[in-house]
């Protein structure tokens, strides 16, 4: 379910966005080809002496900080000061996330982060948030949480690995049910359901979470608050 705009646009947003991470803050490293360019701009401001910390939301972003050489540390033992993640979507400030099946640790970091910068290139503004909803379910609850949210009026559709030789198996070992609800008139609601069904473990809609947006473009970058 990947979308976006050029990578220029995407570079933009992540780079505009890691220019407002200050020297000693502790820093939730996003998922993702937008937030990557983030974490790069991080690894060299650290080349060039900025004291940061890196909380990962993913193997991904983890292995990438390490390869940069921003340096790492946990929820256990901090709490970040600011994230910078993608989004699959965005509409009014509220997010669909989890196109790289990382949305439960992303929105453990993200909403533990005293400020949350969404970086995103155009394409993915929209007035309604209307892609499909990613939900991460434990592997034994996908035909029950399925019949969950037929119920609430989506279809439900398996992520499967690229070469469709299986599923997508989370971070966390479990699998993602790609859920369309088509236009979601009011995501609070249906962040709230979702929540609720037994077996879900995290769900991709992101509601009234985010402090800014940092739009790219190939020009430049613009910041929503
Ligand atoms: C991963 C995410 C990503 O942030 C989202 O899919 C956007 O990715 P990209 O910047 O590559 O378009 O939510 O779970």
């Amino acid at each position: 379910m990947k979308r976006g705009g050029s990578d220029e646009a995407k570079r933009r947003a992540g780079e505009a966005a890691a220019e407002a991470v200050a020297d000693g803050q502790v820093v939730g490293l996003g998922t993702g080809s937008t937030a990557a360019h983030a974490i790069r701009a991080l690894g060299r401001a650290v080349d060039a002496g900025l004291d940061v910390e890196g909380i990962p939301t993913s193997y991904q972003s983890r292995e990438l900080a390490r390869e940069v050489g921003v340096p790492l540390t946990t929820l256990d033992d901090a709490t970040p000061d600011i994230a910078i993640d993608g989004a699959d979507q965005v509409a009014d400030g509220d997010l669909i996330k989890g196109g790289g099946a990382a949305h439960a640790r992303e929105k453990l970091v993200d909403a533990a982060a005293d400020r949350f910068l969404v970086v995103a290139d155009e394409s993915k503004l929209a007035d309604r948030l209307s892609v499909p909803v990613p939900v991460e379910v434990l592997p034994d609850a996908r035909e029950p949480v399925a019949a969950s949210i037929r119920d609430l009026g989506g279809e439900p559709d398996l992520r499967l690995a690229e070469r469709k030789d299986g599923p997508v198996v989370t971070d966390n070992g479990n699998l993602v049910l790609d859920c369309d609800f088509g236009e979601i008139d009011d995501p609070a609601a249906l962040a709230a359901d979702l929540s609720a069904c037994p077996g879900v473990l995290e769900h991709g809609l992101f509601v009234d979470l985010a402090d800014a947006i940092y739009v790219g473009t190939d020009d430049g970058a613009t910041v929503r608050e």
